[in-house]
């Protein structure tokens, strides 16, 4: 049976960090997709899902929440896994999406991890471009997809 890697993001870095998930994984049968594309994409021939989201503003992006409002059910069905990306590290990061999801989910997927973030500042819009220069001189935040912790990540995808 085969593994799905659904992402969201707006500036690559999730789905970079998908794709690197989906090398470690290179003996599985694995598609990897948009969120936002994937509405209608037929989960019935996937036995794990692996669903992956940054947070801004402390919130998972749109097209997440929607894809997840709305095959709930489904996905209660799979073998779950999820991953976040962002700047609030480790446990922090996770407890922020725990906020943002429903409690069945959360408690039903094998793990929640957070992976590691990073910041484009040529792809934010000029308001976000402010606000990160702000938050980037004043807290030095720790940059960049934790490649160990992805690695372990994708070693618990059973
Ligand atoms: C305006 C803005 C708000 C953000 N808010 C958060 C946040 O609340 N928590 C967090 O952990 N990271 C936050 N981030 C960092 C992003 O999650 C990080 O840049 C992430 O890697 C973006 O993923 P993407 O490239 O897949 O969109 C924020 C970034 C921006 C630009």
């Amino acid at each position: 049976m085969k593994t799905l890697i659904l992402f969201g993001s707006k500036t690559g870095t999730t789905e970079l960090c998908a794709n690197k998930i989906k090398e470690q994984l290179a003996n599985c049968e694995i598609d990897v997709a948009d969120i936002k594309k994937s509405k209608n994409l037929a989960l019935g021939q996937y036995e794990t899902v692996v669903i992956g989201t940054p947070l801004y503003m402390g919130q998972v992006t749109g097209p997440v929440k929607k894809y997840l409002n709305l095959h709930e059910n489904e996905l209660l069905s799979k073998k779950l896994h999820f991953f976040v990306c962002g700047l609030a590290l480790g446990q922090e990061g996770v407890d922020l999406f725990q906020k943002q999801i429903s409690s069945q989910l959360f408690s039903h997927a094998s793990q929640v991890k957070q992976l590691g973030g990073d910041i484009h500042l040529e792809k934010l819009n000029p308001l976000y471009k402010w606000m990160m220069k702000k938050i980037m001189t004043k807290e030095k935040p720790k940059l960049g997809l934790l490649d160990e912790e992805i690695k372990l990540f994708a070693q618990d995808i059973k």
